[in-house]
């Protein structure tokens, strides 16, 4: 029997490029895209597209039943900052569409589940420099917080239940197609977007806050791969620890200057810039690449050539 998929939040930032690439790489009819909103027409004319909140557990398994979803994407979720404004509402939108999820594994409805945690798991007394998988985790943030807790879970349902998750924790995402919303990291999008309209970008972090990033092909390929490789590898049953590079404002904002020779950059840092602070400045993923092979292809240069030809025509600007 094929696999059918149901990608949930495909209206996000990285829902909405994962639903394509899966569309991509599997017969599209098997896709089943799905948010709390409709998001743009290739997602919701591409194939199926369901609205689902998934904080309700009952319309989320009548949807499973109703397309027999046999793996489930769940990419819905508020990011750092929005929910350091929106406590309640964070905690619950992270933390009950993750149940809601885990219990269809528990309930042999679903095969596999994919749930990203995310750098923030880590806090102040964290080691900083190349993060260990297995170390010291203080997350400070509504977000931070609500993800550890979603990556206890995970094992949980993995050790009691036998459910087959797999998780990854994401660094910063940078993107051109769908705009990120509410992170700490969107500053890394921002700039491109300022660059090219005015010229100029004020940074809402200091020019020395480096954070672990990556580019959304590398981020999709994580995974994917994941998913794909067999059960016996994925030996990490928490979230692995996932790098690509690492750069701060500053660095960034030199190689936007090697496309647009005018630019400049200004600092005003604001709220953001605690949060910050509490994350890695580096990740070591020495499992990831051990166990499933994780290997990521783009450096700082590639990005930003990427993102500045890809946001130009998308902008149309000259
Ligand atoms: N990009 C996220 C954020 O900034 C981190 O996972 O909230």
């Amino acid at each position: 029997m094929e696999d059918k998929v149901l990608v949930i939040g495909s209206s996000g930032q990285i829902g909405s490029e994962l639903v394509l690439k899966l569309r991509d790489i599997y017969n599209p009819q098997n896709i089943i895209a799905s948010d709390i909103r409709k998001g743009s027409d290739i997602i919701t004319q591409g194939g199926p597209f369901e609205i689902l909140d998934a904080k309700n557990k009952e319309d989320v398994y009548t949807i499973v039943k109703k397309h027999k979803i046999t793996q489930v994407y769940l990419l819905a979720a508020m990011l750092s900052a929005t929910a350091e404004r929106h406590i309640e509402a964070g905690w619950s939108l992270n933390m009950r569409t993750l149940s809601n999820i885990l219990d269809l594994g528990r309930d042999g409805l679903v095969k596999k589940i994919f749930w990203p945690s995310s750098i923030a798991v880590f806090g102040p007394n964290t080691p900083q420099i190349l993060t260990p998988q297995h170390t010291i985790m203080d997350p400070n943030t509504v977000y931070g917080i609500s993800k550890l807790s979603g990556e206890r879970w995970c094992e949980y349902y993995s050790q009691k239940f036998n459910v087959d998750v797999r998780s990854i924790r994401y660094p910063g995402i940078i993107s051109w197609k769908t705009e990120p919303g509410g992170g700490t990291t969107d500053y890394a999008i921002d700039i491109f977007y300022k660059a090219l309209t005015e010229g100029k970008y004020t940074s809402f972090l200091n020019k020395t806050t480096t954070l672990p990033m990556l580019y959304m092909p590398d981020a999709l390929k994580a995974t994917i791969d994941i998913m794909q490789a067999p059960e016996k590898n994925i030996l990490i049953k928490s979230s692995y620890n996932l790098a690509g590079i690492s750069f701060n404002p500053e660095e960034l904002a030199m190689e936007v200057k090697k496309h647009i020779n005018d630019f400049t950059i200004s600092y005003e840092p604001d709220f953001r810039q605690e949060i910050a602070d509490s994350w890695p400045n580096s990740i070591n993923d020495d499992n990831a690449r051990k166990h499933w092979k994780w290997q990521h292809t783009y450096g700082i240069k590639e990005i930003t050539a990427d993102m500045l030809l890809n946001l130009k025509q998308k902008l149309k600007i000259k």
